[in-house]
């Protein structure tokens, strides 16, 4: 059975680094390091400055990946990019990497679904590279969501971080050892669009808008979702929770994950987490702890790891592979 195969994954983060005591002194803002490690688990951020865009960490995430591929870029037939924060409203960031990259001429094209949205990429490569699209893809995640912050709100400022994390995948054989990806369950429920929403627009406001969320209310339907689909997945794909290597879950609040993995019986050692580091980068999250799990030598050939994410819409969903 033809599957995509992960065989490389990058990472770029932005120069500028912003501690909790940092942040809260640049911004003047009412809050304190202990508030924010207790609640979410965050120590620090990476914010993009002059120069660095979501196109330009994108790109950077994707030549560390074609190297550790060994794939030239002229390989790739399509580029799937996930962002909430384009570089332009048109054309699609995956066009800008695309030409950054030197690649032009196959498929390339933007998904938004906020923090779920490298799930929902991946969803959609993964397809595409089944059925004879492409035989290698980028899929790449990243934003810059210092951006749209209101760091008049420390409700959601202390929360967000930038950066990009990148996979290629190939389609290849899967076999006996049944490799690649071999499952995922996505979903959507607009019903919930106000909990966590940009409060602007190029056809509503004409602005760019800021993130508005509703902290609690997002917390609690993120457990649900999260533990429900993750389920899914292993129904679907008939694996149990104790096979399970890894987990590589959105970075959102560590005790979030705390909560998810309670509710599968997984131990939070076989949970990768990022977001003391990166804080909360949305599409960017979990491709960015896969890209450091990989590096420091956690995920290995023939590990099975389950990736998952919630984020705005709410969009969640969970994707099941083997190394
Ligand atoms: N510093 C200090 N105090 C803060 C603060 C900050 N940065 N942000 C909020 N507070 C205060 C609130 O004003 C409130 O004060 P009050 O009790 O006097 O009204 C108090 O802390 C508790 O606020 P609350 O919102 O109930 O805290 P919480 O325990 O729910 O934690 C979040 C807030 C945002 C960390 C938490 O709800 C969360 O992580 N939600 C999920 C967010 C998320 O993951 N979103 C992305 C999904 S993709």
């Amino acid at each position: 059975m033809i599957r995509s195969h992960v065989i490389g994954s990058g990472s770029a983060l932005p120069a500028r680094r912003l501690t909790n005591e940092e942040l809260a002194a640049e911004y003047n803002l009412d809050t304190s390091d202990e508030w924010i490690v207790e609640r979410t688990g965050i120590t620090q951020r990476y914010f993009a400055g002059e120069g660095e865009t979501t196109a330009t960490l994108a790109t950077a995430a994707a030549r560390k990946a074609l190297e550790m591929a060994g794939a030239d870029a002229s390989e790739i037939g399509l580029i799937v990019l996930a962002t909430a924060t384009p570089d332009n409203t048109f054309p699609a960031t995956a066009t800008q990497v695309q030409q950054a990259l030197g690649c032009n001429g196959g498929i390339a094209f933007d998904v938004a679904a906020v923090c779920t949205g490298f799930l929902y990429a991946i969803g959609v490569a993964d397809s595409m590279l089944r059925i004879g699209h492409a035989k290698k893809a980028l899929v790449i995640g990243a934003e810059t969501f210092s951006r749209i912050l209101d760091f008049e709100d420390r409700t959601t400022c202390v929360l967000f971080g930038d950066g990009a994390g990148a996979l290629v995948l190939e389609a290849r054989e899967s076999g006996e050892a049944q490799t690649g990806v071999l499952g995922t369950k996505l979903h959507a429920d607009g019903a919930h669009c106000d909990l966590l929403h940009v409060d602007g627009g190029p056809s509503s406001t004409g602005t760019v808008g800021k993130l508005r969320m509703k902290g609690r209310e997002v917390f609690r339907h993120a457990v649900v979702n999260l533990s429900s689909v993750l389920k899914e997945v292993l129904e679907e794909t008939g694996v149990s929770a104790a096979e399970i290597d890894w987990v590589v879950p959105h970075q959102a609040n560590a005790r979030i994950l705390d909560a998810t993995a309670r509710k599968l019986g997984l131990p939070m050692e076989k949970v990768v987490v990022t977001v003391d580091r990166h804080a909360n980068t949305s599409a960017a999250s979990v491709p960015l702890a896969f890209d450091t799990a990989m590096r420091d030598g956690r995920l290995k050939a023939g590990d099975l790891v389950m990736l998952e994410a919630m984020g705005g819409g709410f969009t969640w969903g969970a994707s099941l592979l083997r190394l």
